[in-house]
């Protein structure tokens, strides 16, 4: 039987990791939906139409090395106000959701659009100041060069694109699970969110 766990969630909010450690805790598939839309935006970067990326995309366009940058992030949020590439896109992620097993899938509209029925859904959160100043770190330990203030502005901006859009907004679906991770070390918020699953199994 398919057990599927959605969790949506703004930017850095820490769901990558939540998403790898819950799906490795319960033996579930795990699809970090992002990486979809972040392959577009790359093509989008190279002079491609997104649609057409979107309809040709192949498992190795989602290599995550080459996706990982701040510029991909803002495109890929870009190519995800666009209906066709959402549309695109939907029944690659509605059969992953459905796959013998049970799945993981993350990202923004798991819960609400993708997978309305799954099992379990969680949202994960944190305040834009918390978000900017982890993803800060990151950035700035793999070598690049950014301010707190500018990173804090792309968090927001992204925040901004990603809740105000017309197709499939950011936002909690009305059955979710809310974990705020403001106050929580990794540890804390992974406890939380496999507490909150085995709630609904
Ligand atoms: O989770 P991420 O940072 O890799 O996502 C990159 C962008 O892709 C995000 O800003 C919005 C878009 N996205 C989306 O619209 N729907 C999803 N299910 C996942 C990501």
């Amino acid at each position: 039987m398919a057990f599927t766990i959605a969790i949506d969630g703004p930017a850095a909010a820490g769901k990558g990791t939540i998403s790898r450690r819950v799906a490795a805790h319960f033996g579930l598939a795990h699809l970090d939906t992002g990486l979809l839309y972040r392959a577009v935006g790359r093509r989008l970067l190279e002079g491609t139409d997104p649609e057409e990326a979107a309809r040709a995309l192949r498992a190795d366009d989602l290599d995550e090395t080459l996706l990982r940058t701040d510029a991909v992030a803002q495109a890929a949020s870009r190519v995800a106000v666009i209906p066709e590439v959402r549309a695109a896109l939907l029944d690659f992620q509605r059969a992953f959701a459905r796959r013998d097993g049970g799945a993981v899938l993350d990202g923004r509209d798991i819960g609400t659009v993708i997978c309305p029925e799954a099992e379990a859904k969680l949202f994960v959160t944190a305040s834009a100041e918390v978000r900017a100043e982890r993803r800060w770190k990151e950035l700035t330990g793999r070598g690049f060069e950014v301010s707190p203030e500018e990173v804090l502005a792309d968090v927001r901006e992204r925040d901004a694109r990603d809740m105000d859009r017309a197709e499939a907004p950011l936002r909690p679906a009305e059955d979710a699970v809310v974990i705020d991770t403001s106050e929580m070390d990794i540890e804390a918020a992974v406890a939380a969110a496999i507490a909150a699953v085995e709630a609904r199994r």
